[in-house]
């Protein structure tokens, strides 16, 4: 079983109430649910952390790091354009981490089109809403197939 941790980042406790013509009328929680549900038949079990707060990723990284999460599935929400500190807490580590943004940050405001984060990451998905989180999921587990295919931690 892989130990896959998802983390959202600031305003995500929001969801259900936050701009939901942008981010959806689903509540974090049942977003969670949905992911759990959909992921059901892999093999791998989820956690779930969501903080208002840049440490507070930055630790829970580093933390999931020293447990043997096998990878990591990121919300930074809005640190992702401009948050160095959480681009090195995931360049520290050799834990793979998928990049997830409910929304297309491409096509939105133009602060939003740089992530800072995104080339630190195995990839960046965007504009899928949660079935976003459920497709990097499914990315980490076959990444980490093939990683152990060929034999290598890299
Ligand atoms: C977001 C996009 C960010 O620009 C924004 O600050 C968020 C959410 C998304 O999931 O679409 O808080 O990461």
């Amino acid at each position: 079983m892989k130990k896959f941790l998802i983390i959202n980042g600031p305003n995500l406790n929001m969801l259900g109430i936050r701009e939901p013509d942008i981010y959806g009328t689903l509540t974090l929680e049942q977003m969670n649910s949905n992911i759990l549900e959909a992921t059901a038949d892999l093999p791998v079990s989820l956690e779930f952390f969501q903080t208002n707060h840049e440490g507070s990723i930055i630790d829970e990284l580093q933390a999931a790091y020293f447990a043997d999460m096998d990878g990591i599935v990121l919300n930074p929400a809005a640190f992702t354009h401009y948050s160095y500190a959480i681009r090195d807490a995931i360049a520290a580590t050799d834990m793979p981490v998928v990049e997830v943004h409910l929304s297309d940050i491409s096509e939105r405001e133009s602060f939003r089109h740089v992530s800072v984060t995104e080339d630190v990451c195995l990839a960046q998905i965007k504009g899928k809403g949660w079935q976003g989180y459920v497709e990097a999921v499914k990315l980490l587990n076959e990444h980490l197939d093939q990683q152990r295919r060929q034999g290598s931690r890299n």
